[in-house]
């Protein structure tokens, strides 16, 4: 078993196989966590934020709906090694969540920015390390690149934000999908047009605020919270 860190693109399956679109990814969140360690407080922080984040839920919410079941099925072991991954993600969402109530340039805020950072890369050495190696002995190349496949066509359609309460895992995760995915898509929006032009912000934000508020109703719906362990279900 070598870790993804250690192989190249031919070794990993190609470009469509799931091996090298996670690693694509992963390098890429390493150089927007360096960027956000560089960003000043306000409106380059939020910037940076909002990039992390349309790359980092996506990825984690596809993850959850298509690889780590597979990886359920064929891997004697893969309850554990998938809970754990789905308890980081849980973490990371929570710790976000937190970040809409902290004011910029706060220490408390800095504090919660960091540990986001570290569970992210912890997140990572965990898949690339052990997960996606133990996937990847288990199935051809193959089916490497059907799972890739499928992984891309959730990620692309896959709610922007977190949501902490939604189940990690189908069917909860599933049926959110679409009512998420495009009111955060939406809120994107908005919050991108209020930074760009500043005499709307008042309003874009107000937009926005009240589109959270909406999700919020839509995350407590019973089925949308269905199918996960115990121990990422949150009241
Ligand atoms: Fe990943």
């Amino acid at each position: 078993m070598t870790s993804l860190a250690h192989q190249d693109t031919r070794q990993l399956g190609g470009p469509l196989s799931i091996l090298t679109r996670q690693k694509r990814d992963h390098e890429r969140l390493d150089r927007l966590l360096q960027q956000l360690d560089r960003s000043a407080p306000g409106i380059e922080e939020q910037a940076t934020l909002q990039a992390i984040a349309r790359l980092v839920f996506p990825h984690a919410f596809a993850e959850e709906a298509v690889l780590w079941p597979a990886a359920r099925r064929v891997l004697p072991d893969g309850e554990a090694l998938t809970l754990q991954v789905e308890q980081e993600h849980q973490e990371i969402n929570e710790l976000w969540a937190r970040l809409e109530d902290l004011p910029s340039g706060t220490a408390e805020r800095r504090e919660v920015l960091e540990k986001i950072a570290t569970v992210l890369r912890e997140d990572v050495r965990d898949e690339e390390d052990e997960l996606l190696p133990r996937l990847q002995d288990a199935l051809g190349v193959r089916r490497l690149r059907l799972l890739g496949v499928a992984w891309e066509a959730v990620r692309r359609t896959a709610p922007t934000r977190p949501h902490p309460v939604v189940a990690r895992r189908p069917p909860g995760n599933a049926l959110s999908a679409v009512p998420l995915s495009v009111l955060d898509r939406s809120r994107d929006a908005l919050d991108a047009s209020g930074r760009r032009l500043p005499h709307l912000h008042a309003r874009t934000s107000r937009a926005s605020h009240r589109l959270a508020s909406v999700a919020g109703r839509i995350e407590h719906a019973g089925p949308l919270r269905r199918g996960e362990d115990p121990s990422t279900h949150r009241d």
